[in-house]
């Protein structure tokens, strides 16, 4: 039988993914990093429409973090500017196939054009009741608790009424359930600061494949362990 996710029991509700080796992809075939990465957004819009054809409500992607504000300037410059090429060519295609985009992720470091770029892909989506598309973008996870504490405090909360259902709320993925299946390509086994909330007992999944060359038959893969796997949530 061919391997298809449709027929995979259960499906993971929340799906985040860390898609990592675009620059390797890149240099593999002597070409500069930017290109992995354009190869990259390629991919993960292949992937979001896959992932819509399931019942799968959450998608969360990995696109900048904190911590990418290290690489060289021209690379920086060149992934912002890949997001406003997406946005300019493919958020009409997301809008119509009902998918709601949500960003996660400081914003007000940004260059403006980037800026007005994701508000306008949050915007014009926001009615939307299908699939939700979370792009982390300027995301950390250690960044993101610390917004959370700091918004708690402004809005005057008592420290005796913290519970972890509250905290969560005050989180940029408020309203949005718990990751089930992280998947990290590109044969790094690490979370770098992603989502480290939210993963607390995530299923892991992690794999050599580039993200370029990350296809349907390698998410399924990774649905289907995701469902062999035995989740306790500490219990038995
Ligand atoms: C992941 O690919 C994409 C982003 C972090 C934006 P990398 O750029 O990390 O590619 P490698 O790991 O150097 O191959
Ligand atoms: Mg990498």
């Amino acid at each position: 039988m061919k391997l298809t996710a449709k027929s995979i029991h259960p499906l993971p509700n929340h799906v985040a993914i860390v898609p990592d080796g675009n620059g390797r992809w890149a240099r593999k075939r002597g070409l500069p990093r930017v290109y992995g990465h354009r190869e990259g957004i390629v991919n993960m819009l292949r992937m979001i429409q896959y992932i819509n054809e399931h019942p799968i409500k959450y998608v969360t992607f990995y696109g900048f973090s904190t911590e990418n504000w290290n690489r060289p300037e021209p690379e920086v410059k060149g992934l912002f500017a890949l997001v406003e090429e997406f946005v300019d060519k493919h958020l009409e295609e997301i809008k119509q196939k009902n998918i709601k985009i949500r960003h996660i992720g400081r914003l007000d470091n940004l260059p403006s054009n980037l800026q007005n770029a994701i508000k306008k892909a949050v915007a014009l989506t926001a009615n939307n009741n299908g699939m939700t598309l979370n792009i982390a973008w300027n995301y950390g996870g250690r960044a993101e608790i610390v917004d959370a504490v700091t918004s708690y405090v402004k809005d005057k909360n008592k420290p005796q009424q913290l519970d972890e259902k509250t905290f969560a709320n005050y989180l940029y993925t408020a309203g949005i359930p718990d990751v089930d299946l992280l998947i990290r390509t590109g044969n790094e086994t690490r979370l770098s600061n992603f989502l480290i909330w939210q993963t607390a007992y995530s299923e892991y999944y992690f794999t050599e494949v580039l993200w370029p060359d990350f296809g349907k038959k390698d998410i399924d893969k990774a649905l289907l362990e995701y469902s062999k796997r035995n989740r306790r949530f500490g219990g038995l």
